[in-house]
């Protein structure tokens, strides 16, 4: 009885002045689809936030990583799929270390790239979705405006190019796949840029941040928020998925400071500048990797926040 007012409260104002589109939208939008979630790579990040969502839906799932399911495992990928027989799998998996990527190739690749294939093919076996995250490092960053997931992907380094392969392998599985790509992403659990830049912060008087690079912080509580909703669709394909706006990582650290009220100096310097003055290979990342988020919003009715509001939800946790 509670679920039927809700849903006549709830589509009260679009029931009024009914027309055949809005009744087809609004039954497509209130049929759920019954799930039952394999994640991998639950330890991380997005695997986290995940979690938390799935339990708060009341969605059935389990959760692995490494240690439980090594996804470059195909004949250990097979057998879980098969005996767990979940609805959808949702690879959050990932080799992530940018740097260190352009000295392990190999594993970059097994991770990023073999990694999902198995999943992938595994899934189309056991006729469920597979759900991937890529990243915005697919694109070379010369683009003025935001990218859309149709642009041409022109990877500039090993992570770059061990994602781009992952997407098209999961894309030529043959199964129901959604591939979301994401980027510069932060959530409550692990390390992460406003972490680090909260770290550095406490030990250093000034910051030297980079300003050539600009992107969109994305907050992985929303990634999960709006993967779930394109998992209570049928539009299967590629999207991206990323919090509404764009920094750069200096003006970024910048709001992070603010949001938890540590004073420090931050400057700003370029790549160059960057990449000179640490020890190590560093990577090409691209200048402007801004994600336009409209065909995810279309296809799944999920609309991303600003990012400056996602981040002070993250913060206000912090503080
Ligand atoms: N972080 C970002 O800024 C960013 C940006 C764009 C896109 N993305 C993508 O978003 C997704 C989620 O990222 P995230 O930040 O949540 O990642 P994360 O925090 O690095 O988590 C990845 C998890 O995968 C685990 N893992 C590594 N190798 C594995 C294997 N062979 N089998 C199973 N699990 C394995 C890791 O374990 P260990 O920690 O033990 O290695 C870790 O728990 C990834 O696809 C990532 O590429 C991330």
């Amino acid at each position: 009885m509670r679920a039927a007012n809700n849903f006549s409260e709830h589509f009260t104002g679009a029931l009024r002045f009914p027309c055949v589109c809005s009744l087809v939208e609004i039954i497509r939008r209130a049929q759920s689809i019954p799930m039952k979630v394999l994640i991998t790579g639950s330890g991380g990040q997005l695997g986290h936030h995940l979690q938390e969502l799935l339990k708060a839906k009341r969605v059935e799932y389990v959760a692995t990583d490494v240690n439980e399911l090594d996804i470059t495992d195909f004949g250990a990928v097979n057998e879980l799929i098969k005996k767990y027989k979940p609805s959808h799998v949702i690879n959050t998996a990932a080799y992530n270390a940018v740097d260190l990527c352009e000295e392990n190739v190999a594993i970059a690749f097994a991770i990023n790239a073999a990694g999902p294939w198995n999943l992938a093919l595994a899934a189309r076996e056991n006729d469920c979705v597979f759900v991937h995250v890529s990243s915005d490092f697919v694109f070379d960053g010369t683009k003025k405006s935001p990218y859309v997931e149709t642009d041409p992907p022109n990877p500039q380094s090993a992570y770059a190019r061990s994602k781009y392969a992952g997407e098209l392998l999961v894309q030529n599985a043959g199964g129901k796949y959604f591939i979301l790509r994401t980027a510069w992403l932060y959530g409550d659990e692990g390390k992460n840029f406003p972490t680090a830049i909260i770290e550095r912060a406490h030990a250093e008087e000034v910051l030297s941040v980079v300003e050539d690079q600009v992107g969109c912080p994305t907050y992985a509580k929303d990634l999960a928020e709006a993967i779930f909703a394109l998992t209570q669709t049928k539009a299967y394909g590629l999207y991206h998925g990323v919090n509404k706006g764009s920094a750069s990582w200096y003006s970024f650290a910048r709001a992070i400071l603010k949001e938890v009220e540590l004073d420090a100096t931050v400057q700003t310097q370029t790549a160059k500048q960057y990449a000179k003055g640490v020890n190590r290979v560093v990577a090409a990342r691209p200048a402007h990797s801004e994600l336009a988020t409209d065909k995810l919003q279309k296809e799944s009715g999920y609309t991303f926040r600003p990012w400056q509001e996602a981040l002070h939800e993250w913060a206000e946790k912090k503080n």
